[in-house]
């Protein structure tokens, strides 16, 4: 058997708490050097419970350092998912005319209390940098008596109308709040009872503007998680709308039957966006849990459980008259590279594939593979033991896909051992892929990272070798770069 307590599934570069619990990141906010990273977290145990907000931050994206619980269940209820601001021009008023941090977060009953609706929204303030968190005497700011589902607020400053919005996932559907000082919320519009995926409950929306092609030209984009339904094989899984927002009302530009996923993968749920990235640096990063709530209480780690997923730039591309979302980790993640290996011109064939052995299971991965033999590519990652997790490019059907169904412990729920994937069509007969595996952590991207595919995996082994071939026939692989990186 696996010897989980030593930690053997612990990734080394994706943020994972040092003990027990953790589910949404919350409150990514950049202020005064440092990146905060909260998140839904567990204290007492390594399943689901009474949520507090776990705390960490960074200077560079990469390292990462715990810092205590930041918030903690008071008589309003549990901490759910929510967001953190700098208010600049202390508009709430918190910070004597000076500026500080703002959490705008969820407060749940953890006991059904019928004197008050189920989930409210609630304000709670730092001056010191996040290192302490004061709730605010006024709590909660936002409640209404009709919606059950009704959390997880995404707030954001928008310059142009001088207003605080709030976006709010309301169990079928968004609702947008607008406000002059964090505290008296107005109610603007509501979006999506008709659009995109209602296969689960809504939850952890956000909004925010992006250039298209890094013009002067710009949409906004709209992410929505939706919750696990029994019915789907994906679990809970998050989607997003393309669109415009005036402040008031979002309009999304495709039809409403479109369904846009963020990550074809099975482990990318609840992603939100940093606040207060400087305008100089530019950049919209997400962080996502990386896991799925049809199996997030069940995976095989011990002493900890569950972990964020890199930090990824968003951007935007036209492609054939239309735009499309793009993402990549952070560069900051390529200063792990420790010792490179590079391959130009390979053939493989399955009797003859390309080995790669490494004793070190962080890795990342550049492939650019010529295709047009038409025969199926797959990239293994195998450990001593009988391990195998293929990432696999099927030239006929355009389909990338991992394949976890071999990939190690996997019988921990039915739903984990799975073969899934998207269309990516091919660029001048190629395709190209980056993948980062940490441990227990694949991330895969295709061409510029048009389509995401982020799963976990749990060997046998550590994993120790990277195998490419085909299924049968020929591919050539232009161009490999295998990267260890350091932990
Ligand atoms: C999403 C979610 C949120 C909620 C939180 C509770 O994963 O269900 O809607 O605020 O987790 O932990």
């Amino acid at each position: 058997g696996t010897d989980y307590s030593k930690e053997s599934y612990r990734p080394q570069f994706h943020y994972s708490p040092p003990a027990m619990w953790l589910n949404d990141p919350n409150g990514m906010v950049y202020f005064e050097g440092e990146y905060h990273l909260m998140y839904q977290h567990h204290p007492e145990s390594t399943v689901w419970g009474p949520m507090h907000w776990g705390h960490a931050v960074s200077k560079d994206l990469v390292a990462w350092e715990t810092l205590p619980v930041a918030m903690s269940p008071d008589h309003n209820g549990a901490i759910f998912s929510g967001c953190a601001v700098v208010d600049w021009k202390d508009t709430s008023g918190f910070f004597d005319g000076g500026s500080g941090l703002v959490a705008i977060f969820t407060h749940a009953d953890i006991y059904p209390d019928s004197d008050r609706p189920r989930q409210r929204q609630s304000l709670a303030y730092s001056k010191d940098k996040g290192r302490s968190w004061t709730f605010y005497t006024g709590n909660p700011v936002l409640s209404d008596t009709g919606i059950t589902d009704f959390r997880d607020p995404k707030v954001f400053w928008m310059e142009e109308a001088g207003v605080w919005v709030m976006v709010l996932a309301c169990g079928d559907h968004i609702r947008f709040y607008r406000s002059a000082n964090l505290k008296d919320w107005d109610f603007a519009s509501e979006f999506g009872k008709s659009d995109g995926s209602h296969y689960g409950v809504w939850e952890c929306p956000d909004l925010f503007e992006l250039p298209i092609d890094g013009s002067n030209r710009k949409k906004w984009v709209l992410i929505v998680s939706i919750g696990d339904n029994p019915d789907y094989p994906e679990g809970s899984k998050t989607q997003y709308y393309i669109g415009s927002f005036d402040g008031w009302k979002f309009v999304n530009e495709n039809a409403p039957d479109t369904v846009l996923w963020l990550d074809e993968g099975r482990d990318n749920y609840a992603a939100v966006s940093w606040s207060d990235i400087p305008e100089e640096d530019g950049r919209r990063v997400i962080i996502g849990w990386m896991s799925n709530w049809r199996y997030a209480n069940q995976t095989p780690t011990a002493s900890w459980r569950g972990a964020a997923t890199l930090p990824r730039v968003l951007s935007l591309t036209s492609r054939n008259g239309s735009v499309a979302l793009t993402q990549m980790p952070v560069q900051e993640i390529e200063r792990l590279r420790e010792e490179s290996f590079s391959w130009n011109g390979v053939a493989v064939t399955p009797e003859v594939p390309f080995i790669h052995k490494t004793n070190n299971d962080l890795l990342e991965i550049e492939a650019n593979i010529d295709i047009r033999s038409g025969d199926e590519v797959h990239i293994q990652l195998k450990s001593s033991g009988q391990s195998e997790t293929i990432i696999g490019y099927d030239p006929v059907r355009e389909w990338l896909f991992i394949d976890r169904s071999k990939s190690g412990l996997t019988d921990f729920n039915p739903s984990f051992a799975c073969k899934h994937g998207a269309r990516v069509a091919p660029e001048n007969g190629s395709i190209k892929l980056r993948i980062w595996l940490d441990r227990s952590a694949v991330e895969v991207f295709a061409g510029e990272g048009l389509v995401a595919l982020t799963d976990q995996i749990f060997p046998d082994n550590p994993i120790d070798s990277v195998w490419i071939s085909t299924e049968s026939g020929r591919a050539e692989l232009n161009s490999l770069h295998i990267h260890t990186l350091n932990s």
